[in-house]
């Protein structure tokens, strides 16, 4: 059983795993050398618990020792309890959904391993914000997607806010990270996947009249640039969502690159 630890001082080295959450630099470099992630929320902390993560610690306020009995039963970590103010001055934020764990990273599989059995994937090309990532992970769980490859820098599924956005569907949908970003398209083809990039230029093909063969994978680009132009190069077919004939003359030339995931996987599903 966890052992419940009631600490008030908020610069208590053991809650070292807690400070500080929306230092995106701080964080990225603390849970790297950790390898630890933060998962915020009951569902999303069951989830993670569930999908094999071991607990490093929990950082609560009392009164989530109750709902959270039956997994507190079922932990050898220790559950450290605070006030609010306390929480927020470790946290740097008020922590609504209350309850915080630490846990530990596993090792990515390869992304042979991730591909096996695959027939409909995305790969994100160097998406920067982590909601972005988080909730592509959620359209993909619910849309039929089997898994997910990363470029090399990616923004990382794991940060706490990518966990939170996709209520835990980091956790469901499989997913591995290139190692090269140059070369690396070239395992998805070589594994039978016609590779379709996914652009806002309405000249490419729309994607519901795209030839799909048996794997497929769909290429999103960042939220700035898009796809490269070596990986727009390197796709089997340049595809569009079309947009509204008025959509450019009302200034938009694109759509969020979440909302786009979101009707492609749709598609997909024909
Ligand atoms: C905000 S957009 C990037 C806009 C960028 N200026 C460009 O030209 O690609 C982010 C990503 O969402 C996807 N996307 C956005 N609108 C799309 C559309 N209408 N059709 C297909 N993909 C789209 C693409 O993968 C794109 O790389």
């Amino acid at each position: 059983m966890a052992s419940l630890i009631p600490v008030s001082d908020p610069a208590d080295p053991r809650l070292a795993d807690y400070v500080r959450l929306r230092d995106v630099n701080l964080r990225k470099s603390l849970e790297a050398e950790h390898g630890l992630f933060v998962a915020e929320g009951e569902k999303v902390i069951r989830r993670a618990v569930a999908a094999g993560h071991p607990v490093r610690s929990l950082l609560m306020a009392r009164r989530w020792t109750e709902p959270l009995a039956d997994l507190l039963d079922g932990l050898d970590a220790p559950a450290y309890l605070v006030d609010d103010a306390t929480m927020e001055a470790i946290t740097g934020f008020q922590v609504h959904r209350g309850a915080l764990a630490s846990m530990e990273r596993l090792p990515l599989p390869s992304i042979e391993t991730v591909l096996s059995g695959a027939r409909r994937i995305l790969v994100l090309e160097d998406l920067v914000d982590h909601a972005n990532v988080g909730s592509i992970y959620r359209c993909a769980a619910a849309l039929g997607i089997d898994a997910i490859i990363l470029s090399p820098r990616c923004a990382d599924p794991l940060y706490r806010r990518a966990v939170k956005v996709s209520m835990g569907a980091v956790f469901a949908i499989p997913y591995a990270r290139m190692a090269n970003w140059h070369d690396g398209l070239g395992e998805l083809r070589a594994a039978g996947f016609t590779l379709l990039a996914l652009t806002p230029a309405q000249s490419a093909t729309p994607l519901d009249k795209a030839p799909l063969g048996d794997r497929v994978a769909l290429m999103l680009g960042s939220e700035g640039d898009g796809l490269s132009s070596h990986w727009l190069d390197e796709a089997d077919e340049p595809v569009c969502i079309p947009m509204s004939p008025d959509a450019m003359s009302a200034g938009v030339d694109s759509l969020n690159v979440t909302a786009a995931a979101a009707i492609a996987c749709h598609t997909l599903m024909r």
